[in-house]
């Protein structure tokens, strides 16, 4: 078959809907830990998380997805929120988990959160890119995405795609495809590393520490993933979503793995060579 027969059918056949939800925090997710800093209100609309001297709090999803793309609107700590970490990603189990990362690195007062977004496949990661963000991320509720289907995982902040990893087991890296993820999140005290480096501290005088999460959906993929020559299928983003990409990259990405040479004097990893880092 030629190429254009070939893509046209994974075209076709690349992603099939499911199942849609938008959800209630009661129906869909456990409180896993943190006691009553965790919390459900408004009949299940709102969550919200919070860290104190003695913990933070966390909540975990009652599914678990393989494919599919998960919306989430936060509303993250405001104020003095250095040395905190919101984290909001999915993950699958045991030493070999896959998991795909957003995490919100907190700040003193006026000074910009980092997002800090990860890839592992099989236990290992190593593939972060961080960004500043284009708004005060806890003045209001943003929207963040992840899209995870066998073909490629993207980033997206208000609908804004920031990063797309490609699947690229045709040049022998590991992609997520097989190990199916729960959703999951949780604000916790990194103030050894989270702010400048660990270079400021939590406030603990400003404790608790809240963030607040709602309009949750989650669309799950069924992927036939038999014609996976992710080559082939590279009908991720359009032309507007590729120029929103370029842009986010261009003036809000503040560290990219795959231009990190201090880090791999061996050479960068081979996803990096792939033509554009994306
Ligand atoms: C949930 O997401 C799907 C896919 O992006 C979208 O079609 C649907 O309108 C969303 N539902 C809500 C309630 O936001
Ligand atoms: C906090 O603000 C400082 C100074 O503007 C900046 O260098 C740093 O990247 C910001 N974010 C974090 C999480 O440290």
């Amino acid at each position: 078959m030629g190429f254009s027969g070939f893509a046209l059918v994974g075209v076709v056949f690349s992603c099939l809907l499911v199942a849609t939800s938008a959800g209630n925090f009661y129906q869909d997710f456990d409180i896993t830990w943190g006691g009553n800093r965790a919390r459900i209100f408004k009949g299940g609309q709102l969550l919200s998380l919070s860290l104190d001297r003695v913990s933070g709090s966390g909540f975990q999803s009652k599914n678990e997805y393989l494919f599919g793309r998960i919306d989430m609107q936060l509303k993250l700590v405001a104020g003095n929120s250095a040395g905190t970490v919101t984290a909001y990603y999915l993950s699958s189990q045991g030493p070999t988990h896959d998991e795909i990362d957003f995490e919100f690195l907190g700040n003193v007062s006026g000074d910009p959160y980092i997002v800090h977004t990860n890839v592992f496949t099989q236990g290992k990661g190593n593939r972060e890119q961080q960004f500043y963000l284009w708004f005060d991320p806890t003045r209001n509720f943003h929207t963040y995405s992840i899209i995870w289907k066998a073909q490629h995982i993207i980033f997206l902040v208000d609908n804004i795609p920031i990063r797309v990893f490609k699947n690229a087991e045709s040049i022998g890296v590991p992609f997520p495809k097989s190990q199916p993820m729960k959703i999951y999140s949780s604000l916790w005290n990194a103030d050894d590393w989270a702010t400048r480096g660990g270079l400021v501290k939590a406030d603990w005088s400003k404790s608790p520490f809240t963030a607040y999460y709602r309009n949750f959906n989650v669309t799950s993929f069924k992927s036939t993933t038999s014609l996976s020559d992710a080559g082939l299928l590279t009908n991720e983003l359009d032309a507007h979503g590729r120029r929103r990409l370029r842009w986010a990259q261009k003036y809000f990405m503040i560290y990219n793995y795959c231009t990190d040479l201090k880090r791999f004097p061996q050479g960068l990893p081979p996803e990096c060579r792939r033509g554009r880092f994306l």
